[in-house]
């Protein structure tokens, strides 16, 4: 009901009800992440390349201009977001890399199926491959992942399977169209929900196996575009790795896309310039470049192929990346968190935030008290925990086993590393983290810029209508009733 109700759009995101027609539908959705893309990034880079696709696109598309991924904006959740509509406390999955108080540790770790007392990291990245320095790097090794009990049975869980509500993928699969996505390995086997059957085709080459360098990331991100092109050609072809086995594309996907690393990794390597412009630096620039030269070319494919007024482009982030001004960074050891807590800690989750677990959860207040203790040290701004992490909308922990005790939100520029590599990470609470770049484009649209507060959550109830099918379905949308995002 929510989706179809304006009103109570209105009232969640201060939307102008006059903004609101029905748009006849489109046959495809076509859907990138650029990660990093910050919302202040697609202004400046407009105004520098004026000519580019960015600015082509903005010309015939809604600008969201304040809009919001996760909170932890981690890619996962971030990715999730857009894919169910839903938050953490809903999907369950709150970072790559975390604890969950139900899980026991894979086999490959200690050689046993969920014995012992539950509790366990799970790791979702390059860790699950068999050999995460190939670029195909063999599939998901059963052994590494983690393990839990369901109906009696100890059974290993996929990331997919850790995901509690449906997404986008599993719908427009279910209703007889295919879908097609690309990212890196092996995290993104969450994509294909729960059921595991929401990509007609995947490809996932493995992120690990590069170098960590702006060239190298665009040389990898150039494997995800000549997919993306394959696809739009729709002729059955698939990439020669392509990780989802099964029959093949029999023609363009109705819902395909896949993510841009190029940016993540300038911004982390090298970032902005000091000062008060924060322009891009070249290597930024040039991955900036990269992607749109990339979009360029989908948009050329689509026209050449004749589907182009059939398709609605969709670009919002996963995630942003802080800090944007590098006079703010500034690094903490993250071996001082669990000390300053003064308790035994289950686990800690760190990047520009920590996220921990407590060995044992009446220990709260005294956690709290040594972290208050030490939030010069820790450089926090904010210890969510108790009854105020549920009312922000966390979830409960002492309910939710994949819920953290504490949210250490740090002050703006911080992370905890001991990594002299990065100078910007993402995964935190800030805007620098969330605030991310939010547009669809098609020949349909008129110009138009939203600068209400809207939720990258609204992208997954958006892309089902516009496709024809019914919003309502995403269980995890539905939850939160998550209203489509403005102008649909
Ligand atoms: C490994 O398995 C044993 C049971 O054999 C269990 O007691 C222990 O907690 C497990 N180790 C870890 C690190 O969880
Ligand atoms: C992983 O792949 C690399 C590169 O192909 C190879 O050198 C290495 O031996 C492999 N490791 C294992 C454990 O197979
Ligand atoms: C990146 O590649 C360009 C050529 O495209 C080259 O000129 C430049 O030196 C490379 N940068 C690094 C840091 O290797
Ligand atoms: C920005 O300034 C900081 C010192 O405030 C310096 O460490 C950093 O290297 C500078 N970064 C750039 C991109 O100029
Ligand atoms: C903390 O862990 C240690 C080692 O496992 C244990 O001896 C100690 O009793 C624990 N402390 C508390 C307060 O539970």
């Amino acid at each position: 009901m929510h989706f179809r109700s304006l009103a109570l759009a209105t009232v969640l995101y201060g939307a102008s009800a006059t903004l609101a027609w029905n748009h006849p539908n489109y046959k495809y959705v076509a859907i990138f992440s650029v990660d990093g893309f910050h919302s202040s990034d697609v202004g400046k880079y407009v105004s520098l390349r004026p000519q580019s696709t960015i600015a082509q696109l903005l010309e015939t598309g809604y600008e969201y201009t304040n809009a919001f991924t996760s909170g932890p904006s981690d890619s996962f959740p971030g990715s999730m977001n857009q894919f169910t509509g839903a938050s953490p406390r809903t999907t369950g999955i709150w970072y790559d890399d975390i604890w969950d108080r139900s899980y026991y540790p894979p086999f490959s770790t200690n050689m046993t199926r969920c014995e012992g007392p539950p509790g366990a990291e799970v790791e979702q990245a390059e860790n699950l491959d068999y050999n995460s320095t190939e670029l195909f790097s063999g599939g998901i090794n059963p052994d590494n992942l983690p393990q839990t009990i369901i109906n009696g049975k100890c059974q290993e869980i996929y990331p997919h399977m850790r995901l509690r509500v449906n997404t986008i993928w599993e719908i427009v699969e279910a209703s007889g169209k295919e879908t097609a996505y690309a990212d890196k390995h092996p995290a993104y086997d969450i994509v294909r929900g729960p059921s595991g059957k929401g990509l007609t085709v995947g490809y996932f080459p493995e992120i690990q196996s590069i170098a960590n360098t702006v060239n190298a990331t665009i040389a990898y991100d150039q494997l995800h575009v000549d997919a993306f092109l394959d696809w739009i050609a729709g002729e059955g072809k698939t990439p020669e790795h392509s990780e989802i086995q099964g029959a093949g594309l029999t023609t363009t996907p109705a819902l395909f896309g896949g993510n841009f690393q190029a940016v993540s990794v300038g911004q982390k390597t090298v970032g902005y310039t000091n000062g008060t412009t924060q322009a891009f630096t070249a290597p930024l620039l040039k991955a900036l470049d990269f992607v749109d030269k990339s979009l360029g070319r989908v948009v050329s494919a689509l026209k050449a192929k004749n589907i182009y007024e059939d398709t609605l482009i969709i670009v919002a982030s996963k995630h942003g990346q802080a800090p944007i001004n590098p006079a703010l960074y500034r690094k903490v050891d993250p071996a001082l968190i669990v000390p300053a807590t003064g308790v035994n800690v289950s686990w800690v989750t760190t990047d520009d935030i920590a996220l921990i677990f407590l060995e044992d959860q009446s220990t709260l207040s005294t956690a709290v008290a040594g972290l208050e203790k030490a939030t010069s040290e820790l450089q926090i701004q904010d210890i969510i925990y108790g009854p105020r992490l549920t009312a922000l909308g966390y979830g409960n922990p002492l309910k939710d086993p994949a819920v953290p005790d504490i949210i250490v939100r740090v002050n703006l520029g911080v992370i905890y590393t001991t990594s002299t590599a990065k100078i910007a990470e993402h995964g935190g609470l800030s805007d620098d983290d969330r605030k991310v770049a939010c547009f669809v484009s098609s020949s349909r649209l008129k110009k138009t810029v939203f600068d209400q507060k809207v939720s990258t959550r609204q992208v997954a109830p958006t892309v089902l209508k516009v496709l024809g099918l019914n919003p309502e379905e995403l269980q995890g949308a539905k939850i939160q009733g998550t209203p489509l995002l403005e102008g649909f």
